[in-house]
């Protein structure tokens, strides 16, 4: 899929991030597994993660992200009418974790649901959340990108548990004068499912003593086979979006792809020709957060002053289904319509 703005101005008004406090850092996990702070670093770039509490679900990492993004746009939770959670970790299967932090929000006006589509995730929700406000089903939306995975990941394995942690971020999309999101490109490849997926506790394989004595509830992954797919997507996706908007990659001012794996965001970066400094990369502190990533890198690149009104930003996401997905966005830094 893929398409423009057409005429819409519609733009991120606010913006807000949180990870939880407890940081697990390479040389912990060395003591859990046969891993080092060496080898981490030196093939995804990625120091140390944060990890939610015993207690913590995502929508206790959503709550405090949203929050801060409704303040940020100077909005009250009722004034929402769109709340879309895009997360694989939900609280549970259901009620959805949207509608849980509708009520938590006070957004009693708000449709409310979770999307799925793995770390590409908060791309296509706020690619949904835009259509409807084009379309002019909402004027209002909340989009949060957040996942808790250390709950689904097996943590005897090296191959897949040094690279995730938790966090979740989230925007409010609205319209405005001028600038906003100038153009989306999204797809999926579901023969690529296999690569990286949670076996069990659908309905494929519904729960069972069996299930769990298997280690069917924990994330699988051939990591070979989705890093040669990240590099592929992060460049084909990127380039799609900017020829669809009549834009070149010189005119990027910041670049925000999906924290995965330092490594893989070299590749792209290189492929596409942006300069180191145009990209913003936070994956050596929090690991690959799916969901959470993109809205937690641009949450630091606001931080450091880099999101200014007018810039060119581009995000591309990509994960789990498999999926891949980008974004271009002319910085607003709010100014509603
Ligand atoms: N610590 C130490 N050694 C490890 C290890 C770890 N955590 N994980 C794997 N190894 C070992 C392997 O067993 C292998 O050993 P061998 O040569 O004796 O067989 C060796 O390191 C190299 O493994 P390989 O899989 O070739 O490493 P790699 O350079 O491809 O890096 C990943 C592995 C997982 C970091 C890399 O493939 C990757 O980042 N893939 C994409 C993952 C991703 O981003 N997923 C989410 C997408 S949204």
């Amino acid at each position: 899929m893929i398409g423009t703005a057409n005429g819409n101005a519609i733009s991120i008004t606010g913006l807000g991030a949180y990870v939880p406090e407890r940081v697990m850092t390479n040389d912990e996990l060395s003591t859990m597994m046969d891993t080092s702070d060496e080898w981490i670093r030196e093939r995804t770039g990625i120091r140390e993660r944060r990890i939610a509490g015993p207690g913590q679900a995502l929508s206790d990492l959503c709550l405090p992200a949203a929050r801060e993004a409704l303040e940020t746009a100077g909005v009250e939770g009722s004034q929402i009418d769109l709340i879309v959670v895009a997360t694989v970790t939900p609280d549970m299967a259901f009620p959805s974790t949207g509608a849980i932090l509708a009520d938590l929000l006070g957004a009693h006006e708000a449709a409310a649901y979770d999307l799925s589509a793995g770390c590409t995730g908060f791309m296509y929700a706020v690619a949904q959340a835009y259509g409807m406000l084009a379309g002019g089903l909402a004027q209002r939306a909340l989009v949060v990108g957040g996942d808790v995975l250390s709950k689904i990941l097996d943590w005897t394995d090296r191959g897949t548990a040094v690279l995730f942690g938790d966090g979740a971020g989230a925007v409010v999309l609205e319209r405005v004068g001028e600038g906003g999101f100038l153009g989306f490109e999204l797809g999926a490849d579901g023969s690529g499912g296999p690569q990286l997926y949670l076996p069990a506790g659908g309905s494929r394989t519904p729960a069972t003593a069996e299930s769990v004595a298997d280690r069917q509830h924990f994330v699988q992954m051939n990591g070979r086979e989705v890093f040669k797919f990240a590099t592929r997507v992060l460049v084909t996706s990127a380039e799609a979006v900017l020829a669809e908007c009549g834009r070149t990659i010189d005119e990027v001012d910041v670049y925000v792809p999906h924290q995965a794996n330092v490594r893989i965001i070299e590749y792209a970066r290189d492929k596409l020709g942006i300069p180191e400094d145009k990209v913003v990369i936070d994956v050596d502190r929090y690991g690959n957060t799916s969901s959470g990533s993109i809205p937690l890198a641009l949450a630091d690149a606001k931080a450091d002053g880099r999101l200014q009104a007018g810039k060119l930003v581009l995000m591309t996401g990509m994960g789990a289904g498999l999926t891949w997905g980008s974004g271009l966005i002319e910085w607003t830094d709010g100014g509603r319509a």
